[in-house]
């Protein structure tokens, strides 16, 4: 007969169910998993990694465009859509499998359906059949997730797309659409501009990239433009009208038009949670429906926590991994230590990439800091020139010493080349809470690009070498 009560029950299999899966079962815990799709969840299957894998594609047409400049003399060749897709599905298949053994090697066990919480942490898990089976849990996490937000008017089909369709689009379109200048609207926004189409991003906004420093957002903005990505900010959309062809007009407030093959819709994901809850399971939802949590990610039942994006924290897989292994630490009686969510690495992969940690400029002196800043640019770095990526700069943030020095450093702020790569240096020195004299007395390689870290933090000494 099945296993029905674990130690642990976990709906949802992306990152934060699997990864709680994966530790907890490490640590010698009996799991379940219940996931009605696949395990790897959005991440895995329609958000990161198809969106990293296009965005490769797209570098490495930037590569052949720009291979002339390294003395490589190669033709011109057209851009074969199928083995796009197919090298994107190779990737996801091949991590899938890896996730689907890992939980297999750990005696995971996986129900495949969807799972429902009722009174004490009785999980009802309901198979696409309509086979129903219960299992019960010392501790339950609700792992969820969230789904692409769409605006009234722009609801998926034809020419509209959310990222849960983007992945499948069948051709690079002619002139796209981008509603959003989020982190979705940029990765999507750079990747088909430099595949070839005509982009225009729409942002509600004063500025895309809402969150990211003012100096980054700038980089960002110069560079889609040289692109031929058309930002507007302060936008509205009305509504639009599909033609006889295939694609369609979006009107905007004010009564500017747009035509396009493609619009995609990437203003913000929602929290999933319906059909999660039976009544009377004592798990509280907050105005804006994410499941309520302390700082201990335990909602208001008794053994039920929740993690990932289905509560309010940052939507990123990383942070879903952290939360999952904080839950189980506690579930195991341990300090599970929550994620400090101002202080997550962020790493955005449009062209050129974003990766920050920390306060922004803005943000610490909204905290109430006094600050000492200093930039510096990828344009004078050995290996930017080297490898032709010279667009892009890195900005340290620290407080302010009463002697007017410069201290604790509160924000690393990266645009450019392969930072994404870079930040965790200055992701560790930001939650060490490191000063900028502790961290300008550490190494970096030469050439590299992390010496832009390194040359920006000891300029902040007062003295500095190339800075
Ligand atoms: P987002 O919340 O980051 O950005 C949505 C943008 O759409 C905002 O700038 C907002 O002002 C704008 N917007 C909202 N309604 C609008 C409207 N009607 N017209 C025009 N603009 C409108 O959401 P996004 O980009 O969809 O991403 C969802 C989540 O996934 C975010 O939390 C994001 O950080 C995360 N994510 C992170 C990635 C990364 O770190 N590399 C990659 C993809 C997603």
């Amino acid at each position: 007969m099945e296993q029905t009560h674990f130690d642990l029950v976990v709906i949802g299999g992306g990152p934060g169910g699997y990864g709680a899966a994966l530790y907890a079962a490490s640590a010698g815990l009996s799991v379940a998993v219940v996931e009605r799709d696949k395990v790897g969840g959005t991440c895995l299957h329609r958000g990161c990694i198809p969106a990293k894998e296009f965005l490769e594609t797209a570098a490495v047409v930037r590569a052949v465009k720009s291979a002339g400049e390294f003395g490589v003399v190669v033709e011109p060749k057209a851009l074969d859509w199928n083995v796009v897709l197919q090298r994107k599905q190779q990737v996801i298949d091949r991590l899938f499998g890896g996730v689907s053994q890992l939980l297999k090697g750990r005696k995971v066990h996986v129900f495949a359906g969807t799972g429902t919480l009722g009174a004490n942490r009785n999980v009802t898990v309901v198979g696409a059949d309509g086979d129903r089976a219960t299992i019960t849990g010392d501790a339950v996490i609700l792992a969820s997730g969230s789904v692409p937000r769409v605006i009234p008017g722009f609801e998926p089909g034809g020419p509209v797309v959310t990222s849960d369709e983007f992945f499948d689009i069948t051709q690079v379109p002619y002139r796209s659409v981008v509603i959003g200048g989020g982190a979705i609207g940029c990765e999507f926004a750079s990747t088909l501009a430099d595949l070839g189409s005509q982009v225009t991003m729409l942002e509600a906004l004063p500025k895309i990239l809402p969150g990211c420093d003012e100096d980054v957002t700038r980089v960002v903005g110069q560079s889609f433009k040289k692109k031929g990505i058309e930002v507007r900010t302060g936008v509205s959309v009305e509504g639009h009208t599909p033609n006889a062809s295939g694609g369609t007009t979006v009107r905007l407030a004010g009564g500017d038009a747009v035509d396009c093959e493609l619009v995609v819709v990437s203003v913000g994901r929602r929290p999933l949670t319906d059909g999660l809850l039976e009544p009377g399971t004592g798990v509280q939802l907050t105005d804006r429906g994410h499941v309520d949590v302390d700082d201990r990610y335990r909602t208001h039942a008794e053994g039920v926590y929740a993690i990932g994006d289905v509560i309010d924290s940052p939507q990123l897989a990383h942070v879903a991994f952290a939360e999952a292994i904080s839950v189980v630490r506690s579930v195991l009686g341990e300090d599970g230590a929550p994620v400090a969510n101002d202080f997550v690495p962020w790493a955005i992969y449009c062209n050129p990439e974003v990766a920050f940690a920390g306060y922004s400029e803005s943000v610490a002196r909204e905290r109430g800091f006094e600050v000492v800043t200093s930039k510096h640019r990828f344009a004078a770095n050995s290996r930017a020139m080297i490898i032709g990526e010279t667009e892009g700069l890195v900005k340290v943030i620290a407080e302010r010493n009463a002697d007017g020095t410069a201290g604790r450093i509160l924000g690393v702020h990266m645009v450019g080349p392969w930072v994404t790569e870079q930040l965790s240096g200055g992701y560790l020195a930001v939650n060490w809470e490191a000063t900028v004299d502790e961290v300008a007395a550490f190494l970096q390689p030469h050439p590299s690009l992390s010496e832009l870290f390194g040359e920006t933090v000891l300029s902040l000494t007062g003295r500095s070498l190339h800075g």
